[in-house]
């Protein structure tokens, strides 16, 4: 394994999108270590995560110590939950690129767009966090259970940053597993992505099943 990948932090990795992502991660040969709000839930569920032969398993521990460890960090806990959150490993982020997955469902209606009142849910981590930590967010219309499969998946992914710098890298670490991503424009657009996840989950519905995507056409394959 190379050293010179970053380190990946995965907060909330032992959920359905986290933990696909740091199987997906771990097996393009990536450190990564798992976050939980309880360090020993995290170590055992990276212990027994399955990673493809020959590549290293992720650590797990709290997400405090996971967002200390990680030299860029993903938010995957659920809406209700990311501010206590994003608030509690503020401290440990300094410097770091932090991704932010996270869609703002508020259950029962999550098939109907709500958003909150700082537009989309990254950019509330954003304003949580200040200007000196860079929040990028991505990933909201990749279903979990297709990262778990491994196998290819018919699903864009939209980038989203107000630095295209920072959007690449991201862009890097998507490419490395698998997915085409895209510069989709500054934070504040991720209220498109995110909105798109309950049109996508309504579609699932309407139409029985499990992993509605998006695909951006007119352009030259990335
Ligand atoms: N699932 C998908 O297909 C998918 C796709 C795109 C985007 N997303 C977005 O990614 C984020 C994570 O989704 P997910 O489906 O992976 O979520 P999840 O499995 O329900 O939860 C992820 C992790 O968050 C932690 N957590 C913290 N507070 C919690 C609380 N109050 N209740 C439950 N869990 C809590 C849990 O870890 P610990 O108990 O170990 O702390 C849990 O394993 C969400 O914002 C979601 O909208 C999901």
């Amino acid at each position: 394994m190379s050293t010179s990948k970053p380190t990946l932090a995965i907060i909330g990795g032992t959920g359905a999108l986290g933990s696909g992502l740091a199987q997906s991660f771990a097996g393009a040969g990536f450190p990564v270590v798992i976050g939980s709000r309880t360090a020993e839930k995290g170590a055992e569920f990276a212990q027994n995560l399955p990673v493809v032969a020959g590549t290293s398993k992720p650590k797990g521990t709290s997400n405090e110590a996971a967002a200390q460890a990680g030299d860029i960090v993903f938010i995957t806990v659920p809406f209700a939950t990311q501010p206590e959150i994003v608030e509690a490993i503020r401290p440990n982020l300094d410097g770091k690129l932090v991704v932010d997955t996270t869609v703002p469902l508020m259950p029962p209606k999550v098939a109907r767009v709500q958003l909150p009142p700082e537009d989309s849910a990254a950019m509330a981590t954003q304003k949580r966090l200040g200007a000196g930590i860079r929040v990028v967010a991505g990933f909201h219309n990749i279903a979990a259970h297709k990262l778990k499969s491994g196998a290819p998946i018919d699903c864009d992914v939209l980038i989203f940053g107000d630095d295209p710098k920072d959007r690449e890298i991201v862009i890097g670490l998507a490419k490395a597993i698998g997915l085409r991503a895209l510069h989709a424009g500054p934070l504040a657009n991720s209220t498109a992505a995110e909105a798109l996840t309950s049109v996508l989950i309504g579609i699932n519905r309407a139409y029985k099943v499990d992993g509605a995507g998006i695909r951006i056409t007119g352009i030259a394959e990335a």
